[in-house]
């Protein structure tokens, strides 16, 4: 091979892997892709207010972590759990119920408005991904 032909190698490559992570996003915690919408505002805002509160279990663009499960499930469909869900939840904390994380405290310090903004984030996630 001459340096030439090296040149273009890299350079395949180097496209291949461009256009593979364009299609298929970041990955999850489990290995799988999910999908980032473009976020309305409100979300971009409930981003914020998640990833300071609520991240650390939930995870990073809801995939869960060890310490709490994942958005982007069945369980949490907006059929099944309702926006009432997320208001409660921060409010009053969660009894395991679904999972064996063990309870959800309350969370302190996150405001009405920012409950409203993060229950929208989760919402549109949810949404380019199917749930
Ligand atoms: C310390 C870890 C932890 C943090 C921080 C946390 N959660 Fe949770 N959350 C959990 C666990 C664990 C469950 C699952 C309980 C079960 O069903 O077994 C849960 C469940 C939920 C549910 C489902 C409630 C239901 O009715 O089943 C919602 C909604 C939720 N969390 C929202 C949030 C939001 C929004 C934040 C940030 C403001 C947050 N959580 C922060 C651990 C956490």
């Amino acid at each position: 091979m001459n340096f030439k032909m090296v040149a273009v190698f890299v350079l395949i490559l180097a496209v291949t892997y461009a256009a593979w992570t364009m299609f298929t996003g970041p990955s999850n915690a489990g290995g799988g892709t999910i999908s980032i919408p473009e976020f309305s505002q409100t979300a971009q805002s409930g981003q914020i207010a998640y990833e300071e509160n609520c991240a650390t279990c939930h995870g990073d663009n809801g995939t869960g972590t060890d310490n709490g499960p994942p958005f982007l499930h069945a369980f949490y469909k907006a059929g099944h759990h309702g926006d009432g869900a997320f208001l409660n939840a921060i409010k009053n904390g969660v009894r395991a119920h679904h999972w064996r994380f063990g309870n959800m405290p309350p969370v302190e310090g996150v405001s009405d408005a920012q409950i409203r903004w993060i229950t929208k984030y989760v919402r549109e996630l949810q949404a380019a991904n199917g749930y």
